[in-house]
């Protein structure tokens, strides 16, 4: 199935778009370095999920924050926006956590999509995604 390209240049800190990949939102975020921090800064045995859902790690790495994005790169997390609830499309910068809220049945998401507090048993996944260029990355 055909993969999608995604310029990454225009984002500018703090700014996400979604794109469409394979009929699924998909969400690319440019994160700041005091939302990186907050990822960052959140023990592994807090979380409720630990594993990284990352395609790219095997099954049981941790949910680190570096381990849900590509080492070097962390301002950008790219992530399947929807929710592992039920399916519904969750809203960037809101909820508890300050990354996602899924308002079906409010599910919070934290800055590294992780399920932090609501019925959402998992963290968001990761798509395969590689860089092509320095600021490009293909999906799929
Ligand atoms: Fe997101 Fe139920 S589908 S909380």
């Amino acid at each position: 199935l055909a993969a999608i390209e995604v310029d990454l240049a225009p984002l500018e800190e703090g700014q996400s778009i979604t794109v469409n990949w394979r009929g699924n939102p998909v969400f690319v975020r440019y994160r700041t370095g005091a939302e990186i921090e907050e990822a960052k800064a959140v023990p592994i045995g807090e979380l409720r999920d630990p594993y990284a859902r990352n395609p790219a790690l095997p099954e049981d790495a941790p949910a680190s924050d570096v381990n849900r994005v590509i080492e070097g790169k962390e301002q950008y997390l790219i992530q399947i926006g929807v929710c592992t609830h039920l399916g519904c499309v969750p809203i960037g910068e809101s909820g508890d956590f300050d990354g996602w809220f899924c308002p079906c049945h409010g599910s919070h998401y934290d800055t590294a999509g992780r399920i932090r507090k609501g019925p959402a048993p998992e963290n968001l996944p990761i798509p395969p995604y590689e860089y092509i260029t320095d600021s490009k990355v293909r999906i799929g």
